[in-house]
């Protein structure tokens, strides 16, 4: 059987988890999300809805993204199935809502310097999971 030079490519390149720098690398992230969403005007309103103290917050979408991003499954060992539309369903979530999320990461990515292939890859797929967290008509 023969393959073209195509087909090797998804097996030769590594999980979206250690292009990011492996857990370092999440941390990082998370605290540049969290660090835009603390300092943008767009963003005043989604951070509203979290505590004052992010801590707790931020070390679970840690576990959580390196998991997602094919890395340890301690999210899944610690908090079970992520529900992520129902853990949201307590937050009026709209389009404003969502853009103002998907700036943050988008801030936070370039922060970080990952390659911007992976940002694309990454935002394309935050957009879909962000825009099915909305719960609102507008
Ligand atoms: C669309 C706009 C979004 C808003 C306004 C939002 C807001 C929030 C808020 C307020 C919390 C609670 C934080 C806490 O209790 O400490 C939370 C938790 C969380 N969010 Fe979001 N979020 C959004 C989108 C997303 C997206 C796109 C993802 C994943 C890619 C995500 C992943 C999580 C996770 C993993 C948690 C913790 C769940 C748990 O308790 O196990 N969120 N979010």
């Amino acid at each position: 059987m023969t393959f073209a030079a195509t087909d090797a490519l998804p097996l030769l390149r590594p999980p979206h988890f250690d292009m990011l720098g492996g857990r370092d690398g999440v941390t990082r992230l998370v605290d540049a999300f969290y660090r835009q969403m603390d300092t943008r005007a767009d963003a005043l309103g989604i951070r509203a809805m979290h505590e004052p103290d992010l801590a707790s917050t931020k070390a679970v979408l840690v576990l959580y993204l390196c998991e997602w991003l094919g890395g340890p499954k301690a999210y899944s060992a610690e908090r079970g199935h992520p529900r992520l539309r129902m853990r949201h369903a307590g937050f009026a979530i709209g389009v404003a809502e969502r853009n103002a999320w998907l700036a943050c990461m988008s801030a936070a990515l370039e922060e970080v310097g990952a390659p911007p292939p992976l940002q694309q890859e990454l935002m394309a797929a935050f957009f879909k999971t962000a825009d099915w967290m909305r719960n609102t008509a507008t």
